[in-house]
């Protein structure tokens, strides 16, 4: 038996592989590495001492996927491949309503084919657009103000309509607030490609000497210093998160949405100050303007996880800034570098 990792190879797969296998879960990866290296892979056995099948395919690619299912004895499925940039799914919506749609109906036949219907999926806070009220619970409504936020919500309600049409099907919707972090070994962590979008990843290259000053956005919100307030959460807690919904959707049927955060609220200008102290190196900011579609305040009501997943995030902003400095520091060009490295060689 074995779960069946989508987007193992990415930023919170990865790290959700390392916990899988460290619980003792037999695990195959699926991974296309449109966003991610095969070398976070090989890390994941080097920190597990445990080896596991990797099949480097499309989700989109349906024969393929389904040689994966007649491999292996999957009994469920834990879904994070996909798009996932805010701005780049304004600029080409059509690639991002394809391809994330796409590749998890795919995924879903493709199970229901295989009689497997466990399944978790990656969903965002993206989807409550600008909450009525913070802290926001998941009966707060929905509506993702950007095309990468729609396909999620269109994927839940898909989810939804399945386990309607077939009460066989377990689905757990996990809603992540703001993930960052790394492995306390700093031998895995988020490895952006070009310049980061987000906040933490971008503060830690200023801290590493690779980007000049942090562009803060905002400082007219209506918060307690005028900058934007987010949930950021450890990505460790997250994938801890994913084995007690694992444990659940093996236990019952249906459908259930869960948010992941801390529902505790940071900052712009805390991160920054947590992260100067976590890495002992002054982060320039300059003030800028707001980014257009951000809001002032988001983070989560986290009851129901906490009660029915029996499910905490553990880790605080000080951890969460000392391992993405680790991570950083020890990788500052990521994972491409190994792969410059091993061109050269
Ligand atoms: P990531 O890009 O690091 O990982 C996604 C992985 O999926 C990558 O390794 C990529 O190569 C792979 N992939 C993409 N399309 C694929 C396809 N068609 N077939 C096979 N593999 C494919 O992203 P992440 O940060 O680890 O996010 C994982 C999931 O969580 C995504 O669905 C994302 O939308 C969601 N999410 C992420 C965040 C965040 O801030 N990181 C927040 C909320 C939700
Ligand atoms: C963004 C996405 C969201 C996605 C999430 C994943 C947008 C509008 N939203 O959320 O859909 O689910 O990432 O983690 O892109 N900030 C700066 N300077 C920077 C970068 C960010 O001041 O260089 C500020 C932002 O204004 C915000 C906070 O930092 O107040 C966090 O930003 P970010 O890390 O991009 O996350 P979100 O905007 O919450």
């Amino acid at each position: 038996m074995a779960i069946l990792v989508t987007g193992g190879a990415g930023y919170i797969g990865s790290h959700t592989c390392v916990e899988l296998l460290n619980a003792g879960f037999n695990i195959v990866v699926v991974d296309n590495l449109s966003n991610s290296h095969p070398e976070a892979l090989k890390r994941v056995t080097e920190l597990t001492n445990k080896s596991f099948p990797s099949y480097f395919i499309d989700l989109m690619d349906r024969d393929s996927l389904d040689h994966v299912f007649k491999e292996h004895h999957i009994d469920a499925v834990i879904h994070f491949a996909g798009l996932k940039a805010v701005g780049e799914s304004v600029q080409f919506p059509l690639k991002y309503y394809h391809d994330n749609l796409m590749s998890t109906t795919t995924l879903c036949e493709v199970m229901e084919e295989n009689n497997v219907r466990q399944l978790i999926f990656s969903s965002s806070a993206t989807v409550y657009g600008v909450p009525q009220h913070v802290p926001i619970d998941e009966n707060a409504p929905i509506g993702a103000i950007n095309p990468y936020g729609r396909t999620k919500q269109v994927i839940e309600q898909i989810l939804h309509d399945l386990v309607q049409s077939n009460p066989n099907w377990s689905v757990a919707i996990l809603r992540y607030f703001n993930p960052v972090g790394a492995h306390k070994s700093g031998r895995i962590g988020e490895d952006p490609s070009g310049v980061p979008n987000n906040l933490v990843p971008y503060i830690a290259q200023v801290a590493v000497g690779k980007l000049t000053e942090v562009s803060v956005y905002g400082k007219d919100y209506d918060t307690l210093d005028g900058t934007g307030v987010r949930d950021y959460i450890h990505v460790v807690d997250l994938a801890l998160g994913h084995l007690k919904a694992l444990l659940k959707i093996r236990a019952t049927q249906g459908v259930c949405t869960y948010n992941l955060g801390t529902g505790q609220g940071f900052s712009v200008l805390e991160m920054i100050q947590a992260f100067q102290e976590a890495s002992g190196r002054t982060i320039p900011y300059r003030i800028s303007n707001r980014r257009q579609g951000d809001i002032a305040t988001c983070y989560a009501e986290t009851t129901k996880a906490n009660t029915e997943l029996n499910w905490i995030a553990e880790r605080g902003i000080e951890e969460m800034c000392r391992d993405t400095w680790r991570w950083q520091s020890m990788n500052p060009n990521g994972y491409r570098e190994l792969a410059t490295l091993a061109q050269k060689g």
